[in-house]
């Protein structure tokens, strides 16, 4: 059996909210009650607080390539907790935009995501760390290999995972 971590409940709605570089301004309660950091351990602090070591750079490069060009991005994410667990969640992340249309931050749901998907990208995620341990562009281009293969977008690889459909 994969462990799957601490699992979120369906109605969980983990939210953060960080300044332009990523830094955590606001953060929710189901943020505090999965992360188990206190807000004042959070707030300030750079978003890779919950960094898990199993998490590829090449997913968080993907990540802020579309959020700084504007647009939204999706992601599997293996988050840690404070007390060394980790909970996996499917992460939505966005510009926030001000009247006119600077970006004056970033803003994240995420909720649970299908453990189908996480079964599968658990082996993709562990063949592009292991990529990275020579280049960023080997873990990127494992990705890259995967989007064409199946002939998708990244966000709608994501989204088709999440589904069940691929
Ligand atoms: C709004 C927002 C939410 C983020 N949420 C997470 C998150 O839940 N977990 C995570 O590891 N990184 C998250 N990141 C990405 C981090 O900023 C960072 O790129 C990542 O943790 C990798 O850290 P590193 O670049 O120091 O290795 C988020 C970034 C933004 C802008």
């Amino acid at each position: 059996m994969i462990d799957l971590g601490v699992e979120l409940s369906n109605s969980t709605l983990i939210t953060s909210k960080t300044d332009l570089q990523g830094r955590i301004v606001y953060c929710n309660k189901d943020f505090i009650q999965y992360s188990g950091f206190s807000e004042q351990e959070v707030f300030g602090k750079p978003h890779n607080i919950v960094r898990h070591k199993d998490m590829p750079r090449a997913v968080f490069k993907t990540l802020w390539k579309y959020i700084k060009n504007g647009e939204e991005v999706f992601a599997f994410v293996k988050n840690k907790t404070k007390n060394g667990q980790h909970y996996w969640v499917l992460a939505n992340v966005t510009p926030s935009l001000d009247s006119n249309n600077n970006t004056i931050g970033y803003y994240s749901v995420r909720r649970k995501p299908n453990p189908k998907a996480i079964e599968k990208i658990i082996p993709v995620y562990a063949s592009m760390i292991n990529a990275e341990k020579t280049s960023l562009e080997a873990s990127e281009s494992i990705l890259n290999t995967i989007l064409t293969e199946k002939n998708l977008p990244y966000n709608e690889f994501i989204f088709s995972m999440q589904e069940n459909l691929i």
